[in-house]
């Protein structure tokens, strides 16, 4: 047996020379943090079933944005949480510019301006007495056409808000396009469009349920996409761009890299993953009861959703993932 001639270990002997090799580096600034802020609490209420995450009032929320900001974090995507009693079967609470997400747009973006790119959850579902994420036709079904204006207005009031991304998640067909045109119409050329692309109904969403104090009896398998598809996330993708989405996101990421690096293959926009709430409470969690590293287990995370082709990465882990990255800059 002659010794290898191939000695692939060279290139790992030290820190430095890893460093070198690199392949994928990430910069805090490809980071986006999600944010929920809740109607009528007066102290941030925290999310049992997402360690370390809260639900803001308006004044926290401003003192966590600038952290975030300060931190390196290239944006932030905010949630709103209305009281129970707000909600109805529409989802006013959505489009009304004194609704909990309109109002925290505005004070974020006054206290921010363009320090950070605000970005905004376009969906009917954190505002609706029945949870969905569209409006229901006469017999409980999503009514895909019949939500459509009711993103568009939801857009227009968020951009005038001051966001400076509107993201459509409904899984609406026509979703992209439509909110497009309504934001033309009323001038807001400039503001950009996130499209949730190809978003699976997932388990891994069930801690986002509590964070958002959701209404949802059932499930969203009529308008989310069927874990078992793959070439559907092409055909999703093809529409969200040809009506006009600006970046495109696959959701959730870590079960579903395989759809990342296909859309990435596919599109030279900007693709954006979301490592969801359960994909965040498994690592924070097994941290929290000493089953593994939660630090290096989110930076391990986060790198493989990189280099599985995404150039923009929304997770809860956002701040401390981006000081560590800061750090080793
Ligand atoms: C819809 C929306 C959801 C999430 C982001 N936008 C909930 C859903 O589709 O059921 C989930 C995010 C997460 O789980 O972290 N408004």
């Amino acid at each position: 047996m002659s010794a290898p001639f191939t000695r692939l270990r060279r290139l790992r002997t030290t820190p430095a020379m890893r460093r070198l090799v690199a392949e994928t580096r990430l910069h805090p600034a490809q980071l986006v943090l999600p944010m929920f802020v809740a109607d009528g609490i007066d102290s941030p209420r925290p999310i049992t079933s997402m360690p370390g995450v809260v639900q803001h009032t308006a004044e926290s929320l401003v003192v966590a944005a600038r952290e975030a900001v300060a931190a390196g974090v290239g944006g932030l995507m905010l949630f709103g949480v209305p009281k129970d009693a707000g909600k109805d079967a529409v989802g006013s609470g959505a489009d009304d510019p004194d609704g909990v997400l309109n109002r925290a747009l505005r004070l974020l973006r006054d206290d921010l301006g363009d320090s950070t790119v605000l970005m905004a959850d376009t969906c009917l579902d954190e505002f609706t007495d029945h949870g969905h994420c569209g409006v229901l036709d006469g017999q409980g079904r999503v009514d895909n056409d019949a939500t459509l204006p009711r993103y568009e207005s939801m857009a227009l009031a968020q951009a005038r808000a001051g966001a400076h991304v509107v993201s459509p998640s409904g899984m609406m067909d026509g979703q992209v396009g439509a909110i497009r045109a309504a934001l033309d119409d009323a001038g807001f050329t400039d503001v950009s469009i996130l499209a949730y692309t190809a978003k699976y109904a997932s388990a891994f969403y069930g801690p986002f349920r509590e964070a958002v104090g959701s209404s949802l009896q059932g499930d969203r398998r009529t308008y989310q996409q069927d874990t078992a598809n793959r070439l559907e996330s092409a055909r999703e993708l093809l529409a969200d761009l040809d009506e006009g989405a600006d970046m495109v996101m696959v959701k959730p990421a870590m079960s579903y890299l395989d759809i990342v690096r296909d859309v990435a293959d596919r599109t030279d926009a900007p693709v954006v993953a979301y490592q969801i709430s359960g994909e965040y409470s498994m690592i924070a969690g097994a941290g929290a009861n000493g089953w593994i590293d939660a630090d290096a287990a989110f930076d391990e995370a986060v790198l493989s959703i990189a280099r599985a082709g995404a150039s923009i990465i929304l997770t809860y882990a956002a701040v401390d993932v981006a000081r560590r990255l800061s750090e080793r800059l």
